[in-house]
C-alpha cells in the first residue's frame, strides 16, 4: 500500500470541457510508474478518490480530473499553493517493454496513457496513440507540451462521436484499420468498460498482447471491502481480483467480461 503524503497544489488548468490538469508538488514521492494511481483525501468524505497518474517528473505529479461529484469538486476548488493529502504510489504498472505499442484511450481513460507514451518514447519504443472522445470540446490536450502537435495534443489519431474533430465515430470503429496500418505487437488501453471489452477481444483475435487499465468505483482502496472485484480466467479457473490492490492494470486476455 502506498504511503500517506502531503503535497502542494502547483497548478490547475482547464484542459477540456469537463477535465482539469492538476499538478501536485510531492517532495516525499520519489517514484511513480505508468499505470499507478494516487488516492486523494477530500475533506468531509470518508473515502479517498483515486486518479491515474498522467505524468511524474521531478516530484511533480500530474493528474487529469473530470469533474463528477463532491470529491472532484473539492479537489478542483483548491487554490494553488494549498496543501493536499494523498496516498501514493498505488496499484500495479503497465509493462514498459520494447514492443511496438498501440495505445487506445477513450475520454478520461486517456489519462494514464500520456505517461506510458512518454516513457515508451524515451526508450525509443514505437508507439501510436489513438483516442476517442464524444466531441471536439471533450478532447483532452496533452500534459506534455513538448510532445504536443497543433490542435491534437500528442495523439497520432483522434476520433469524435459527432465528427467535430478528427475521424467521425467511436474509436472502436477504427481498431481494425489502426491494427492493419500500424501493425502493433501489443495494445494498451484505458477506457470505459464496453470499449475495453472490444479492445481486448480484438487484440485476442489478432493474437496481440493486451494490457488494460480498469476503473471501478472504489471504497476502501486497500483490497478489504471487495467492492472493486473483477474476475479473471487463469487456466481453467475463474479467480477474483481487486482493481484497487491487484490492479488497475490487467492482462486483457484474462478478464472475464460479464
Ligand atoms: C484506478 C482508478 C483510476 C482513475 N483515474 C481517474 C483519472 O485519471 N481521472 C478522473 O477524472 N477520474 C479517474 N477515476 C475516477 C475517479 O476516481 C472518480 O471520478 C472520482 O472518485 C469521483 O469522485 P466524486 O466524489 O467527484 O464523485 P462521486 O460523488 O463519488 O460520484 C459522482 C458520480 O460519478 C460516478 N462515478 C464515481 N466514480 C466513478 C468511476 N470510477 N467511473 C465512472 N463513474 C464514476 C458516480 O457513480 C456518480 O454518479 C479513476 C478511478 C479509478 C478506480
Ligand atoms: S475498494 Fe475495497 S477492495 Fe477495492
Amino acid at each position: 500500500m502506498g504511503k500517506n503524503n502531503q503535497g502542494t497544489i502547483k497548478d490547475i488548468q482547464k484542459i477540456s470541457e469537463e477535465v482539469y490538469s492538476v499538478k501536485i508538488y510531492a517532495p516525499t514521492v520519489d517514484e511513480i510508474l505508468p499505470g499507478q494511481y494516487i488516492s486523494i483525501l477530500c475533506e468531509g468524505l470518508t473515502f479517498r478518490r483515486p486518479f491515474s497518474v498522467s505524468d511524474f517528473d521531478n516530484h511533480i505529479i500530474t493528474v487529469l480530473i473530470k469533474k463528477r461529484g463532491k470529491g472532484t469538486e473539492y479537489i478542483l476548488s483548491r487554490k494553488v499553493g494549498s496543501s493536499i493529502e494523498f496516498s501514493a504510489p498505488l496499484g500495479n504498472v503497465f509493462s514498459v517493454e520494447n514492443k511496438k505499442t498501440l495505445l487506445i484511450g477513450a475520454g478520461i481513460g486517456a489519462a494514464p496513457l500520456f505517461y506510458l507514451n512518454k516513457k515508451l518514447k524515451e526508450l525509443k519504443v514505437k508507439t501510436f496513440f489513438a483516442a476517442g472522445f464524444l466531441s471536439k470540446d471533450d478532447i483532452i490536450v496533452t500534459p506534455h507540451p513538448t510532445l504536443s502537435r497543433k490542435g491534437r495534443g500528442e495523439y497520432d489519431f483522434v476520433s469524435t462521436d459527432d465528427g467535430s474533430n478528427g475521424n467521425k465515430g467511436s474509436i472502436c470503429d477504427y481498431l481494425e484499420k489502426l491494427i492493419a496500418e500500424f501493425k502493433p505487437e501489443k495494445i494498451v488501453s484505458c477506457a470505459p468498460r464496453p470499449v475495453l471489452k472490444i479492445v481486448a477481444q480484438t487484440a485476442q483475435q489478432h493474437g496481440l498482447d493486451c494490457e488494460i487499465c480498469m476503473e471501478k468505483v472504489m471504497a476502501c482502496g486497500i483490497g478489504v471491502c471487495r467492492g472493486c472485484v473483477i474476475q479473471l480466467m487463469q487456466g481453467d479457473r475463474v479467480i477474483n481480483k481487486t482493481v484497487c490492490k491487484d490492479g488497475p492494470v490487467f492482462n486483457g486476455k484474462e478478464v472475464v467480461w460479464q
